[in-house]
């Protein structure tokens, strides 16, 4: 078998023309356009990639964004004094602290400040809980790109055996749990991290494969069976110096063995990267309508 492309960029372009549109529609009928509150601490390079790209998407479809840059040198107390003073401001609908934040500030007391109903990331405690018990709620925005994904090529979930390989709260916990839920997807779901002892035992049972491990190539074509759906969120730079920038990027999977088996595969780039910024658009846009949080 040879699998077939799952096109998120062509997905999240889809989508971005619909929440444009749902935003014009918003402006038209007398309310300011949706606003997105950007946090950068630091100079990370791929933070600062990742925050242009959503900056960037903001713009297109209409939505108004301001990135604040912090030196990685801010403290904790001055960090949250400045998400609460966006917490205070009715312009602001949604505020977003690109991760990771420097080792010397605990991320999840930083979200934890964050206004609930202005967490378009879908990382504070309150969503994380709606989400898992199933009331309204922002959707972290990788695994909810990833579930339209599966809706645009209608890739059934339920009943099958959903593996997710990495745990992290931005990806693998929240999707491991839309992944099982009966409300949702209804997969049997099995979540494999660091600690996991033989991983291919796992992974070769996957109908459903969803990688967000951070290790280039950490998936091979002998560890998975013929006809598995493989969703790769992993964005690896590795050194290349045939190319410009010195780098390429790579997901977590070796593209060329597991394609070979897989019915359906994303790329890297352009598989799940591209909804999770469309998927950031349409929170923010949640956000400005209040609809998850009616006041
Ligand atoms: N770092 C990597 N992915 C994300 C994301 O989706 N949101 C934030 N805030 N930081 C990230």
């Amino acid at each position: 078998m040879s699998a077939s492309i799952l096109d998120g960029k062509m997905v999240a372009g889809l989508l971005r023309e619909n929440v444009s549109r749902d935003v014009k529609r918003w402006t038209e009928t007398g309310n300011r356009k949706p606003r997105l509150q950007v946090i950068l601490v630091g100079d990370n390079p791929g933070s600062h990639t990742y925050v242009s790209a959503k900056t960037k998407a903001c713009l297109e479809v209409g939505i108004d964004s301001d990135t604040l840059i912090l030196p990685d040198t801010v403290s904790d107390k001055e960090l949250k004094d400045t998400i609460r003073q966006f917490n205070n401001d009715d312009a602001t609908d949604g505020i977003l602290v690109q991760l990771p934040l420097p080792q010397h500030i605990d991320p999840m007391s930083v979200i934890e400040t964050i206004d609930h109903r202005k967490d378009v990331d879908g990382f504070h405690p309150m969503n994380i809980g709606r989400m898992t018990t199933g009331q309204p709620c922002f959707r972290p925005c990788t695994p909810a790109g990833i579930f339209e994904i599966f809706n645009y090529y209608s890739i059934q979930t339920k009943g099958k055996h959903a593996v997710m390989v990495g745990a992290s709260n931005i990806v693998g916990s929240p999707m491991a749990i839309l992944l099982s839920r009966e409300n949702d997807s209804k997969a049997t779901t099995t979540i494999c991290h660091k600690y996991t002892r033989d991983l291919t035992r796992h992974t070769i049972d996957a109908d459903i494969l969803i990688v967000a491990a951070g290790s280039p190539g950490l998936i091979t074509g002998q560890m998975v069976k013929e006809g598995v759906v493989v969703i790769d969120v992993g964005i690896n730079r590795v050194a290349d110096n045939q190319s410009e920038k010195g780098y390429r990027l790579t997901g977590d999977c070796e593209f060329d063995s597991v394609s070979k088996k897989a019915s359906w595969i994303t790329p890297v780039p352009g598989g799940v990267g591209p909804l999770t910024v469309a998927m950031l658009m349409k929170n923010t846009l949640l956000a400005a309508k209040k609809s998850i949080y009616p006041v």
